[in-house]
């Protein structure tokens, strides 16, 4: 693997640090407290080209690699992981989506406004009864010739309220078992798709997390994503994708955290020195700076394989699996680090303990991505 990093590479990932720490650092406190989704900051970071960092610029994308992608998540998420989660969705699920197996017509319709970052897509799996069993679909997609009937319900949607188009999953052959389901893209504002409830959640609650119901939704047949069948593998391939974002999240989530420790245990004082000089607190240090050094390496070695157009199946779990449990540890030692202060809002730890949590629930949970890994080292 070679990792060097490249001019353009350095410039995007200064692009990112600059605008997480002086456009997302200001309200991200703010926007946490009061689940304010950031419109202003995601449109902002669309016009820098950081919602469809590697789409080819033919389709209106930045053409960069997926290295870059990493870097640039790990920087945004450092600061405001509500924020990174809408980026990583659209370039990940939506936009790879939409370029690597959909039709032109598609691609001009959906990919371009996506790409530049004037519409924001979501990738709809998860149902009330069918997360981790991705088989178990319940939404079903009649044929009915020219237009499929969409009928169901899909949970935990990210970008679910601030979406244009969706990637729907959904069951057309039962009986075809996984080879039954399809993938399309729906249109907000189609008849019978409507927007349920924000959820309140836990973490990353500046990020719109919504159910989506269909009911009698007409989707042109034009809008199905590759044979017929193929949704599935579609989904599969591109959740692992999409696994290499969320490990960068929890990347930036733990390198974050991380950065305010050592700062504040330069600064804080305890029996007559600086509590970084207390062997209990520079040991926690260096165990962070370990495993976070260890995630960033197994991130990049995903991106790195998907650069080279090998497969990067096993690597995007384990790199899933390695940075979302080093970010809930870092978050939480974080959080003891800074003592009563880190039990507190404007200490940013708390944040980011509570957001950490996601990164080993969603696109996969931690023992979904274990299934892959030892499906993966058994064969
Ligand atoms: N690329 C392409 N094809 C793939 C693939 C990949 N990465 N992985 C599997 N496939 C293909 C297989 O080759 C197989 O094809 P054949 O039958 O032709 O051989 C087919 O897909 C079925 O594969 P499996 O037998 O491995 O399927 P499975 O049912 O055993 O899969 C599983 C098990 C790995 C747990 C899978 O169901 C899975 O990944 N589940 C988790 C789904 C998930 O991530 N949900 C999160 C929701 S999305 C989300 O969170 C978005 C958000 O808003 C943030």
């Amino acid at each position: 693997m070679n990792i060097e990093f490249t001019e353009e590479h350095i410039a995007v990932r200064d692009a990112a640090r600059d605008f997480a720490q002086n456009v997302l650092k200001p309200g991200v406190i703010e926007r946490d407290e009061k689940q304010k989704f950031p419109t202003e900051e995601i449109k902002q970071l669309g016009e820098l080209g950081f919602l469809g960092m590697m789409v080819d610029p033919k389709y209106g994308g930045g053409g960069m690699d997926t290295i870059s992608y990493v870097l640039a998540m790990e920087e945004i998420s450092k600061v405001d992981a509500s924020c990174s989660v809408v980026m990583s969705v659209n370039n990940s699920l939506f936009c790879w989506g939409v370029e690597k197996y959909g039709t032109e017509e598609q691609k001009q319709k959906y990919l371009v406004p996506c790409a530049k970052g004037e519409k924001i897509g979501a990738f709809c799996l998860s149902e009330p009864e069918a997360g981790s069993d991705a088989t178990s679909q319940r939404t079903t997609a009649i044929d009915k010739g020219d237009y499929y009937i969409l009928n169901g319900t899909k949970n935990w949607i990210t970008n679910g309220g601030s979406s244009s188009f969706c990637i729907v999953i959904a069951q057309t052959n039962p009986e075809l078992g996984h080879k039954g389901i399809n993938a399309f893209i729906v249109e907000k504002g189609m008849e019978g798709f409507i927007v349920g409830a924000k959820e309140n959640k836990m973490g990353i609650r500046a990020s719109d997390t919504h159910t989506l119901m269909f009911n009698d939704v007409k989707v042109p047949k034009a809008n199905r994503i590759g044979e017929d069948g193929f949704g599935f593998k579609f989904a599969m391939s591109v959740l692992s994708g999409g696994r290499i974002g969320i490990a960068s999240q929890a990347l930036g989530i733990a390198s974050g955290a991380y950065e305010l420790a050592l700062a504040y245990s330069k600064e804080r004082e305890a029996f007559g020195t600086p509590i970084c000089n207390h062997q209990a607190i520079a040991f926690k240090l260096a165990d962070m700076a370990t495993e976070i050094e260890a995630s960033r390496l197994l991130c990049l070695k995903a991106a790195w394989l998907k650069d080279q157009k090998q497969n990067f199946d096993k690597e995007g779990a384990m790199a899933k699996v390695f940075a979302s449990k080093t970010a809930m540890w870092v978050t939480t030692e974080a959080v003891q680090v800074h003592g009563g202060y880190g039990f507190v809002k404007e200490y940013h730890v708390e944040r980011m303990m509570r957001d950490a949590k996601i990164t080993q629930i969603y696109e996969g949970t931690t023992e979904v991505q274990k299934i892959v890994i030892s499906r993966a080292v058994l064969k």
